[in-house]
């Protein structure tokens, strides 16, 4: 089986997911759409993965997904998205792709994230202060990667 990993992140969760994800499975391309872009149709299983900011995916990702809706429907889908607050999921997943999308992919859920405010600058750091300010506001876990969820996905790709 050919397996494609197309992600888009910013500051390294969604790549790492996306890498820990590839580990998982026998053989698998791994591509970031923030530096290349790549033509599915060789592809029979594609997994898609993109960091959230501010309630929003990728806009590397939201392009990709336009491009190459054609192909990507006539695939086997699964989608992930890495962001801080899983409280957030079903708002941020519901917000960001479509019911065609939602209705065709065979897995779309968050693997978490990480949140260290002290690795980032000027207005990223200023906007985490403030998501990671109201979370604690309404009692949100701290971020951290949901390893059992790339184990879960990788399963069910294994067993397609
Ligand atoms: C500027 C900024 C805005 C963010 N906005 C959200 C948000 O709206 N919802 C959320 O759940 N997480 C939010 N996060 C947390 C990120 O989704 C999380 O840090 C994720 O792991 C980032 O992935 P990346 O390292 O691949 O970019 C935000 C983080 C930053 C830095």
């Amino acid at each position: 089986m050919n397996i494609l990993i197309a992600y888009a992140g910013k500051t390294g969760t969604t790549k790492t997911c996306a890498h820990m994800l590839a580990d998982k499975l026998n053989r698998a391309t791994v591509v970031d759409l923030n530096k290349e872009n790549i033509n599915p149709e060789k592809f029979e299983i594609i997994v898609v993965g993109s960091s959230v900011r501010m309630g929003m995916i990728q806009k590397s990702l939201q392009k990709w997904l336009k491009e190459n809706w054609e192909v990507l429907k006539q695939r086997k889908l699964a989608c992930f998205i890495c962001n801080g607050f899983l409280e957030q999921e079903k708002q941020i997943l519901a917000g960001n792709f479509s019911q065609e999308f939602m209705d065709h992919a065979f897995y779309v859920r968050s693997f978490g994230g990480e949140l260290d405010v002290n690795k980032l600058k000027g207005f990223d750091k200023f906007v985490a202060k403030n998501v990671m300010r109201s979370a604690q506001g309404k009692a949100m876990g701290t971020p951290k990667i949901l390893e059992d969820r790339i184990a879960e996905l990788a399963n069910e790709i294994l067993g397609l």
